[in-house]
């Protein structure tokens, strides 16, 4: 009984240990961008001391009506997809809202499909920023 506990416990610890997480540089939460604007988003991973790898980015512009459905659900309009630069912690990737895009609450959604400790385990992560569209 008390082994199972252990290596239950081992379990939980290396999942934690093997998460990878990516995150939001910019645009910074609340920053207001135009219809047809060309922007940069910044993202960076987390320095890790596990092996992975990042297999693709998709990163995704919502528009919210009264709530923002998570990434897992609505990606909205497609920004970005594609690699992620390899050997690199961060790295902005240039965008543009689409000009016909509605105005008010939106969500850049993300997600992050990467290969993670010594035998590449594949998974993958979502992540978000809320921006406004004016
Ligand atoms: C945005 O970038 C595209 C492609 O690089 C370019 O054709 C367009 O003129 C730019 N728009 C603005 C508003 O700068
Ligand atoms: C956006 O990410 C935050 C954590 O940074 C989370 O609390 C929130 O639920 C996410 N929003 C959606 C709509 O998924
Ligand atoms: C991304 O752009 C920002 C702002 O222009 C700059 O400070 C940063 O060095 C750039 N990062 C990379 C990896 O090019």
């Amino acid at each position: 009984m008390h082994f199972v506990k252990t290596l239950l416990y081992l379990a939980t610890l290396l999942g934690f240990v093997m998460a990878q997480t990516m995150q939001f540089l910019s645009p910074a939460a609340g920053a207001t961008l135009a219809p047809g604007q060309n922007f940069t988003i910044e993202l960076k991973v987390a320095d890790s001391l596990t092996n992975f790898d990042i297999g693709a980015v998709v990163i995704g512009l919502q528009s919210c009506s009264s709530t923002c459905a998570p990434p897992s659900e609505v990606m909205g309009t497609i920004l970005y997809q594609g690699s992620f630069p390899s050997g690199q912690l961060t790295a902005n990737f240039s965008v543009m809202v689409p000009s016909s895009f509605s105005s008010g609450t939106a969500l850049i959604g993300a997600i992050n499909l990467y290969m993670v400790g010594l035998a590449l385990q594949p998974s993958f992560q979502f992540f978000n920023e809320t921006v406004t569209i004016s």
